[in-house]
C-alpha cells in the first residue's frame, strides 16, 4: 500500500472532509480539481493536478503512484455548466485512467437509489457510472450517501437560512416524504473504512435518524430559534416560487427535479444506520452557525 491517496475535489465539500481525515491518519494527498483554493486552517498540504478531461494520457499520469482514489466528482445541475452527460463521460474516463495507472482501490461517492430508469438525469447518470465501475474490473467500493449535513452543507444550512429570514416556509405537498440525513464526517470515515476492505462493496451512507420533510424543517427552525410558520403548498406552486428565491439569493436554490426527487424519497432508505451522528445533536451543537449564511452552489462554481 503506497502512502499517497487522491481525493477528487479536495477543496470541495466532501473532498475537504475526506482529505483532512486522510491527512490526520498520515496519508499524503493529491487532488484533481478545476478550482484550486487557498488552504484553510486545518487543511493538509495537497498536491494539485487539473482535471485533464481533454487529455486521457495526462489524466492517467496524474493518477500514477496513487494507492486509493476517492472520487467525489459529479455535477449537481446542468444549466450553464457541465452537463450530466459530460459528467458521465468524464467519470468513465477517470475510471479508465485509474485502471491504466494501477490505482489499488477506487472509492466512489455515489448517491442513494441511483436508477437508470429515473426521471432525473442526475440519478440515471449515477447509475451509469456505478455500472461502469463494476464492469471495469478495478477493486472498488461504492458509497451511497443520502443528504449530507455538517459545516458548509447546502440543504440544512439553506433551510436554516430561509427559516431565519422569512416569516413563512412553504412545505411542498403533505411534507410527509422522508429523508435520512448523514454527517459528512461520517461519510468520510465510511469511505476510508471501505477503502481498506478486500472485496468490492456497495454500501449506503445513512444516519440513525429519519425525518419527514416538514419535521426536519421544524427541527431546524426550533434549533436556530426561528419563529417561522410552516404552511403546506402545492408542489407546482413551490416550483413556481423557486426562481423568485433564486433571484433573491443569486443561486439555484432547488431545481424542479430535486424537488420531485425529494418528494419521491430519493434521499431515504430503510435499513440499519451505517453512520452514527444524529442530525438533532448536530443542530443542538451548531445552532448559532446553522443557516447563519446562505450556501450558494453557484458561488462555489
Ligand atoms: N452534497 C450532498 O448533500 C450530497 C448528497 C448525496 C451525494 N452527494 C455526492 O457526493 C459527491 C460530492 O458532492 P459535494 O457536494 O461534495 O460536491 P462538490 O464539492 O461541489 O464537488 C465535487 C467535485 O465535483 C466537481 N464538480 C461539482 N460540480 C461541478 C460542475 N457543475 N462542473 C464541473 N465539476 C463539478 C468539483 O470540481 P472542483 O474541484 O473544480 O470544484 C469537485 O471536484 C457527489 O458525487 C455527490 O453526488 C452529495
Amino acid at each position: 500500500m503506497g502512502d499517497i491517496d487522491l481525493v477528487t475535489g479536495a477543496f470541495g465539500y466532501t473532498g475537504r472532509y475526506l482529505s483532512r481525515r486522510l491527512a490526520d491518519s498520515g496519508r499524503r494527498i493529491r487532488t484533481l480539481t478545476a478550482h484550486p483554493r487557498p488552504i484553510l486552517p486545518g487543511d493538509p498540504q495537497v498536491d494539485v493536478h487539473p482535471y485533464s478531461w481533454d487529455d486521457p494520457d495526462a489524466l492517467t499520469a496524474s493518477l500514477r503512484g496513487i494507492d486509493t482514489l476517492y472520487n467525489t466528482y459529479w455535477v449537481r445541475y446542468a444549466p450553464g455548466g457541465t452537463t450530466h452527460a459530460q459528467g458521465v463521460r468524464n467519470s468513465r474516463m477517470l475510471i479508465a485512467a485509474a485502471t491504466a495507472a494501477g490505482v489499488r482501490r477506487f472509492v466512489h461517492v455515489s448517491i442513494t437509489k441511483p436508477d437508470r430508469t429515473s426521471f432525473y438525469e442526475y440519478y440515471r447518470g449515477k447509475a451509469e457510472i456505478e455500472d461502469a465501475l463494476r464492469a471495469s474490473g478495478i477493486s472498488h467500493a461504492i458509497v451511497r450517501p443520502t443528504v449530507l449535513f455538517g459545516g458548509d452543507d447546502i440543504l440544512i444550512n439553506n433551510i436554516g437560512w430561509l427559516v431565519r429570514h422569512f416569516p413563512v416556509f412553504a412545505i411542498p405537498g403533505d411534507g410527509r416524504y422522508r429523508l435520512r440525513p448523514v454527517a459528512t464526517t461520517d461519510l468520510a470515515d465510511l469511505c476510508i473504512r471501505v477503502a481498506g476492505e478486500p472485496d468490492d462493496v456497495t454500501v449506503d451512507a445513512v444516519g440513525p435518524e429519519s425525518f419527514a420533510f416538514e419535521d426536519l424543517v421544524a427541527a431546524v427552525a426550533e434549533a436556530v430559534g426561528a419563529r417561522c410558520r410552516l404552511v403546506h403548498a402545492p408542489p407546482g406552486l413551490v416550483a413556481l416560487m423557486l426562481p423568485v428565491l433564486g433571484l433573491l439569493t443569486g443561486d439555484v436554490v432547488l431545481t424542479r427535479d430535486e424537488l420531485r426527487g425529494l418528494m419521491a424519497e430519493y434521499v431515504h432508505v430503510d435499513g440499519a444506520a451505517t453512520c452514527p451522528t444524529r442530525l438533532t445533536d448536530h443542530l443542538a451543537e451548531h445552532a448559532t452557525e446553522v443557516g447563519a449564511r446562505y450556501q450558494s452552489e453557484l458561488a462555489r462554481r
